[in-house]
């Protein structure tokens, strides 16, 4: 098994390159065209990361279309955060498999009043799941938490996008909305990125007759890149959203048609589910890493937990003058503890206790004395730690009840980070008839059975089983990092549980090796998440680098480049953003043909 086939359960690296990680498309101009062959053709006016003339804003998305729309609102007088907005929205239409409102997002954003607020817009389990809902014979169902109707959570996203605008939004609702809803009427160009998804998600796509509608030819083909897909179902509902704002989603009609779907085809969310859902406002995750200030989203994503952590136990060493094979010995180390703490302790801290002693120095300093400079630990035998106060002090308050990465900046302060998911390609692949919106199949980040890998090979306790109205755990990682009070830098990434190294590993070379951003994003990456007992490297395995790391005794697996972090950094009045550069790359690459 390689990192391939433990996140998609697919074998090639192309086939994951394609599948699991947020891919970007070829450049296209605003300018849509209708026939295929001008759309191929049409040439860039923008692209994937920006920089406003006067370094008044800036954006990194991985679809030029959404980095356009961000611009776009930027220019009608809109700050960041209409930005983020009409470049989400605008995501949900040019990048569906990964994103759109029928799913669940994490925001973490710095207003320009100074504030740092986390916002969390995660899919909720409705009233009717359960902790064995997935169990059919005492076994864990794999294909029902992730594709058809008990896959979905109810959607958080509209939510919760909604009141990042009311915390700060210079333009209105339908402002940001209605370019996405004309792009969805208008039509855009498959790119590359798009076309590969479906070629290797039709089988699963086949027997919902509405995403078909959308996404397949008349022969029953999936589309092809270059075909100009059109979204009428999905312009009404951005439209009705526009109109209506999120009663439409949560009390109207939108909630209405699913649930009435959802009752003749297996499911259990019902209207009142819906009615049901509300975002939670939370503190975000702070940690001190060479004299920054790190803010992250705490459970239920498990991401700035974990990123405090590691970065406690790197904080102090001497990592910008470490060697590589040093440098990454550490980082591995870092993680297998972290990903073992995470198993076992992680899961929506409304519901269960997650101790914040994790995120505590002391905490950092036991882990951190039991690595060896050069030797690599015994992953079996590195089981959870035990925090300071882990019976008693816990992020929120016990029991009280109740994957793309966009980023925005402008001139007067607002930083907005996003990461937003379907979880999985194109989510559970329902959309339900006549609304265009594909749902996600967020149920399955949640643990079917303990012991039982999710979709990400993740496994997990006790904390992150079902329950009703419980948010499944996450990865998902949007930071921001602040010096003397002022943000310097903002970065999140999509991959399941990659996220959380690739944020890790994007801080550690922006931070502490001084590497320009794009280098620091492009410096072949290490992922260890406790389980399995490998690291996943892009490092070249005959290299000296990965010989060193194998002589300290880690186990390597040579994983194809992943990744797909965009980051924005401030630095001497100027912005700088960047799109992954791995995503631009694959990109390039030819499209998977269909039979
Ligand atoms: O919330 C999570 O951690 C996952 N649902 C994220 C999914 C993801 O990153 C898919 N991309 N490869």
């Amino acid at each position: 098994m390689n990192i391939v086939s433990l996140f998609c359960g697919i074998r090639s690296r192309l086939l994951w390159v394609s599948a699991c990680v947020l891919l970007a498309s070829p450049v296209f101009s605003a300018e849509l065209k209708t026939s295929k062959e001008k759309a191929l053709t049409v040439q860039a006016n923008l692209g994937y990361a920006t920089v406003l003339p006067g370094h008044k804003g800036a954006v990194a998305t991985v679809q030029p279309l959404a980095t356009e729309a961000a611009v776009n609102a930027f220019a009608k007088g809109g700050n960041a955060i209409d930005a983020a907005l009409a470049a989400a929205f605008t995501l949900g239409v040019v990048d569906s498999h990964n994103s759109g409102i029928g799913g669940g997002l994490f925001i973490v954003a710095r207003l320009a009043n100074g504030k740092v607020i986390a916002i969390d817009g995660r899919e909720m389990a409705p009233a009717k799941a359960h902790r064995d809902m997935f169990l059919r014979d005492g076994k864990a169902s794999k294909a029902l938490s992730k594709t058809g109707a008990l896959a979905v959570g109810i959607p958080g996203s509209v939510q919760a996008l909604y009141e990042l605008q009311q915390k700060g939004g210079a333009l209105t609702f339908d402002q940001v909305l209605m370019p996405a809803a004309k792009l969805a009427e208008a039509g855009f160009p498959i790119d590359n990125t798009l076309a590969n998804r479906l070629a290797r998600t039709a089988d699963k796509m086949q027997p919902f007759e509405a995403t078909k509608k959308i996404f397949f030819d008349k022969k029953g083909q999936p589309l092809q890149a270059g075909t100009v897909l059109k979204q009428p179902d999905l312009a009404r509902s951005y439209r009705s959203l526009a109109k209506h704002g999120p009663n439409w989603f949560y009390r109207g009609e939108f909630a209405k048609q699913t649930a009435q779907w959802m009752a003749r085809n297996g499911g259990i969310i019902d209207a009142n589910d819906f009615a049901r859902y509300h975002t939670v406002h939370r503190e975000p995750v702070h940690s001190r890493f060479m004299g920054y200030d790190v803010y992250g989203f705490g459970p239920p994503s498990s991401g700035g937990a974990h990123i405090a952590q590691m970065l406690n136990m790197l904080d102090g060493l001497p990592i910008g003058t470490m060697t590589d094979a040093e440098r990454y010995h550490w980082l591995i180390e870092v993680m297998k503890r972290a990903f073992a703490d995470r198993a076992h302790w992680l899961g929506d801290a409304d519901f269960v206790p997650v101790p914040k002693g994790l995120i505590g120095a002391d905490y950092a300093k036991t882990l951190r004395k039991t690595i060896h400079p050069s030797n690599a630990s015994e992953t079996q035998k590195i089981t959870h730690g035990m925090p300071p106060k882990a019976a008693s002090d816990f992020f929120y308050k016990q029991l009280n009840k109740h994957t793309t990465h966009l980023t925005t900046a402008d001139a007067k302060g607002n930083w907005v980070a996003i990461t937003t998911t379907l979880n999985t390609s194109f989510g559970s692949k329902v959309v339900v008839p006549g609304t265009g919106v594909l749902l996600n199949n967020q149920m399955d980040d949640f643990v079917a059975a303990p012991g039982v890998p999710n979709a990400f090979g993740l496994v997990g306790g006790e904390a992150n089983s079902i329950a009703p109205f419980k948010r499944p755990l996450s990865s998902m990682s949007p930071t921001l990092v602040l010096k003397n009070n002022q943000p310097v830098m903002t970065l999140g990434a999509a991959g399941g549980p990659t996220i959380i190294t690739q944020v890790l590993q994007g801080l550690v070379n922006y931070l502490a090796l001084n590497k320009p951003l794009e280098q620091a994003l492009d410096t072949p990456r290490v992922h260890h998440q406790w389980q399995p007992d490998w690291v996943f490297t892009e490092l070249p395995l005959e290299g000296k680098t990965a010989k060193a790391l194998d002589a300290k005794g880690h186990k390597l697996r040579k994983a194809g480049d992943f990744g797909g972090t965009q980051a924005i950094v401030l630095k001497n009045g100027q912005f700088e953003a960047v799109t992954e550069p791995r995503i631009i790359r694959r990109n390039q690459k030819p499209i998977i043909k269909v039979n």
